[in-house]
C-alpha cells in the first residue's frame, strides 16, 4: 500500500521524512512529495536544485534485516523510473539521463530499519533555473501522475527484489544503462577504464589493463 503526503514547499523531503519516521506505518510505502525544495540535496552532499516544475519525492520503506547491497536499491529505483519513461538511460549508480544530459537523480539513505529513497526529476522545470550546474541538464517534459506511477512501479518490483536481490533485474538494467560493455569510461576513483557491465549485486564492473574489478562505490565522470 502507498500513502502520499503532499507539501507545497519544504527544505528537503529527505530531512522532512526523517522527522516523521516514528509516525509512519511500517506496512506501507509512505512518500513525501513537495512542489519545490529550498535545500534539496544530492549525493555526496551536493546541492540538488529544486525549483517549481520538478518532481521531488522521498519514499520511506520499512525493511527488516540487511539488504544485499545498499547500491542495488538505487539501481532498482532507476529501473522503476526507466520502465515508465523509455527515453531515460541509467548512469550507474544514481543518475537519470536523457541523451547524455542529467534529467534527475536518486539518493538512498538509511535510518534502519527505514530506507529513504529520494528522487528528483526535472519534469517541466524551466531550464534557466538550472543554469550554472557542472554538467549538462535537460527536462523530461510533462508526465501526468509521474510521482504515483513511480511509486507503483517500485512497489511492483519490491517483493522480488527483497526475496531474490538485484539478480533478476540485472539484464534489464544493462539494457537501459547509458553504457554498453566495451565502452571506454572514466571512473573518478580508477581513471580510464572499460565498462564491462553491472554485477548481480548491482556493482559496476570495469576492467583496467585487462584486469577486472567490481566497484560498489564510485562515480563515472566521463561518458562517450
Ligand atoms: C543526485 O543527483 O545526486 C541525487 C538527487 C536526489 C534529489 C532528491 S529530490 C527529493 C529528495 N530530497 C532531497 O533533498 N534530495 C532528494
Amino acid at each position: 500500500m502507498i500513502e502520499i503526503i503532499r507539501l507545497e514547499s519544504v527544505g528537503s523531503t529527505q530531512e522532512a521524512m526523517k522527522e516523521r519516521l516514528s509516525e509512519l506505518d511500517p506496512s506501507k510505502i509512505t512518500a513525501l512529495i513537495a512542489k519545490e525544495q529550498s535545500s534539496g540535496r544530492g549525493r555526496e552532499g551536493r546541492v540538488f536544485r529544486s525549483p517549481l516544475g520538478g518532481l521531488y519525492m522521498t519514499a520511506a520503506l520499512h525493511i527488516e534485516g540487511p539488504l544485499q547491497k545498499h547500491i542495488a536499491l538505487s539501481l532498482l529505483t532507476g529501473l522503476a523510473i526507466a520502465r515508465l519513461a523509455p527515453r531515460i538511460r541509467l548512469k550507474w549508480p544514481n543518475d537519470l539521463l536523457i541523451e547524455s544530459k542529467k534529467v534527475g537523480g536518486i539518493l538512498i539513505e538509511t535510518r534502519a530499519p527505514w530506507w529513504l529513497i529520494g528522487i528528483g526529476i526535472n519534469v517541466t522545470t524551466p531550464l534557466e533555473k538550472l543554469e550554472g550546474l557542472d554538467q549538462p541538464v535537460t527536462t523530461l517534459g510533462a508526465f501526468p501522475h509521474l510521482d504515483r506511477k513511480i511509486l507503483e512501479s517500485l512497489e511492483k518490483m519490491l517483493p522480488q527484489f527483497l526475496n531474490e536481490g538485484f539478480a533478476p533485474f540485472q539484464q534489464e538494467y544493462l539494457q537501459k544503462s547509458a553504457f554498453s560493455p566495451g565502452d571506454e569510461i572514466i571512473v573518478r576513483e580508477r581513471g580510464r577504464c572499460t565498462f564491462e557491465g553491472i554485477t548481480t549485486l548491482g556493482e559496476l564492473s570495469i576492467s583496467i589493463d585487462g584486469k577486472r574489478e567490481d566497484l560498489h562505490f564510485g562515480e563515472i565522470s566521463f561518458r562517450n
